[in-house]
Formats: structure tokens, sequence, C-alpha cells
């Protein structure tokens, strides 16, 4: 865990800063929305049980709601938590059904009280990211599904996400500073985290496919499909359920 006053500044205010750029498919958060269409394809259409009201998904910074149309189109119903204001508003307005303002180191939310959690590319913003897994485990009824995406704490990870990221004059270039490398996520420690509350975690590296990266480079294309890839070094995903 890193000592939170170590942290050099404010996310949350840059994602409040950024709430119109959301939606933008060549602003400065384009990559988020791939990286949700990729997390998608790990999250079961929702079960249809009889009596027991509609299956929830909860989204752990949920931002601007990029996973919310994902999330509604499986049937689920969908909440979202996060603590940038403006940013709920637009998940609001993207296919979720409820939105609550809160940190994730510390859910409102009862145990086991929803069918699927999923956390994207938020556990390399906070201090203590294994605080955020724990909570999303202990929020996940037994059955249900936990995805988790995130970049690794490797020196490859750094030159990737940050070096070249944040510098390349490339559309969907995040703002230099989106990224303190001391966050980038141990993945033993993660998955020791999730399998000492109860949820096993697979874990599978992610990487943008490139024709589709030089295409939308060149303005041919508005979306880059996110592709399977051996190596978890740079950015991941893990998927489990829950015993
Ligand atoms: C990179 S964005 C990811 C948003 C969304 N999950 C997605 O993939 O599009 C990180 C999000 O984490 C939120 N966030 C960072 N630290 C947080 C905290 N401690 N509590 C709640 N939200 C937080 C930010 O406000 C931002 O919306």
């Amino acid at each position: 865990m890193v000592e939170r006053s170590a942290i050099r500044k404010d996310f949350i205010a840059d994602y409040d800063g950024l709430a119109d750029e959301w939606w933008d498919p060549r602003g400065a958060l384009a990559p988020l929305g791939w990286i949700a269409r990729a997390r998608a394809e790990y999250v079961p259409a929702a079960e249809h049980r009889p009596g027991q009201g509609q299956a929830s998904l909860l989204d752990i910074a949920c931002g601007g709601g990029l996973f919310g149309p994902y999330a509604a189109d499986k049937g689920y119903r969908v909440v979202g938590v996060d603590l940038s204001e403006l940013s709920l508003r637009e998940a609001l307005r993207h296919g979720f059904d409820e939105v609550v303002r809160a940190d994730i180191t510390g859910l409102p939310f009862d145990d086991e009280s929803f069918d699927v959690v999923t956390a994207g590319q938020c556990l390399e913003h906070v201090p203590d990211p294994f605080a955020v897994v724990s909570e999303a485990c202990r929020v996940l009824r037994p059955g249900g599904t936990l995805v988790v995406d995130t970049i690794a704490d490797t020196a490859v990870a750094r030159f990737v996400s940050i070096t070249l990221a944040e510098n390349l004059p490339l559309p969907g270039r995040p703002p230099r500073g989106t990224h303190d490398h001391r966050l980038f996520v141990n993945r033993a420690r993660l998955t020791r985290t999730a399998r000492a509350n109860g949820v096993e975690l697979t874990l599978h590296g992610l990487r943008p496919h490139m024709r589709d990266m030089a295409r939308y480079a060149a303005g041919r294309r508005e979306e880059v499909r996110m592709i399977a890839t051996k190596s978890t070094a740079v950015l991941f995903l893990g998927a489990g359920t829950k015993c």
C-alpha cells in the first residue's frame, strides 16, 4: 500500500475536469471505452430468477458510465459508485439505474448484495487497491462474478502506460500525470487478496489491436479493439466466481 500523503494529486478533481470527454471517441478517455468493451466479454448475461427481482451489477469507480450500456444490454440493474460527481451525472445518462457518490475503499452496500461486481481501471488510482478488492468481494453474492482490470506494477507497464501513452501525439492520449506508477498493482497480491475473500481470479493480458491503432491514429477508425495477450505485465484483467 502506498501512503496516501505520498500521492501527488487529486485524481477525483481530474476526472471531474474531464467529465465532458467520457463519451468523446477521440478524447482523452477514449481508451477506457475500448477496455470497457473487452471487460464485457467476461460478464455473463443476467440470469432470470423468478421471485428474486432483476439481477444487479455494481460498477466500482464507474466514472462517466462507459460500462453502463454493456451491463444494461446483458440484463442487469446497473449501480455505479464513484467520487466524481460530474462523472456520475454522465453515468446516469448511459445505462446506469442508480449512482452513489462514495469512496471505493469503503463501499456503502450490504454484504452479498450484487450478482456481478466490476472494477475497471480504478485500482491503479487508489493508495490501497487491495481494500477495494476486499470490498468488491464482500458485496458480491456467492456464485457471483467479479471482473477487475488494471495496470501491473512492472517497469514495462510504466514505460507503456506513462512514457508512451501520455506523451505520443495521438488521439485518445490521456493527460500527462494521469497515472502514478507507484500505484500500479501487484498481480500476486491482487489474486491473493481475492482468494482470501472467496474469489479465485484468472488473469488475462489485454493490448490494443495494432492495425486498429494505426487506423484510429489516421482517423480511419473510431474505436480500437482490445485483444487478449499472454503477458499480463502491462494491462490485465482478472475474472472469477465467488465460492
Ligand atoms: C480511469 S477512471 C475509470 C472509470 C471507469 N471504471 C471506466 O473504466 O471507464 C477512474 C475512476 O476512478 C474514480 N476514483 C478514483 N479514486 C476513487 C475513490 N477513492 N473512490 C471513488 N472513485 C474513485 C475516478 O473518479 C474515476 O472516475
